[in-house]
């Protein structure tokens, strides 16, 4: 199964998770490419069987909405029967955004791994890692 993480990160701590799921992935024998969001579009649906989508909590607990809002927006119809990870970076709040996430990626019908990994601000790349890993496995 060939996996894609997309990701939007302003000061490189949810590129800093992308990278380290990478890792992760890679470890666990899988065929992985990543984006940036901006390098990317929603036709991408049609060519990866999993997806890891990562994006820090911006605005006011929201996805970032320039780029990676409207990215998810037109991808989230195709994501019914994939599975996905959700992932991203915050700073003072309790992760409402990721939950906010994992509630409308669950009504796509896509297959939800785990729950969002949230990291404040730099995070654990070790743990990161893991994640990837067992995102491979399942
Ligand atoms: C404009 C802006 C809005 C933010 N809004 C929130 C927020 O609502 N809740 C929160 O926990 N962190 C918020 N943050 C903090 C970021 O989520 C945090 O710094 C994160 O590590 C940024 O990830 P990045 O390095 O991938 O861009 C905000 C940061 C910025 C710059």
């Amino acid at each position: 199964m060939k996996t894609a993480i997309i990701y939007w990160s302003g000061t490189g701590n949810t590129e800093a998770m992308a990278k380290a799921i990478e890792r992760g992935l890679k470890e666990g024998g899988t065929d992985t490419a990543v984006f940036e969001v901006d390098k990317t579009n929603a036709g991408i649906a049609e060519q990866y069987d999993k997806f890891a989508f990562g994006c820090p909590s911006m605005g006011s607990e929201v996805l970032e909405e320039d780029s990676f809002e409207p990215f998810f927006a037109a991808v989230e119809g195709k994501l019914s029967g994939k599975k996905v990870a959700l992932f991203g970076s915050y700073g003072w709040g309790d992760g409402e955004w990721m939950r906010d996430w994992q509630a409308r990626t669950s009504k796509t019908g896509a297959v939800l791994f785990e729950q969002g990994l949230t990291q404040q601000e730099a995070p654990d790349e070790a743990l990161c890692a893991e994640f990837g890993k067992r995102f491979a496995a399942f």
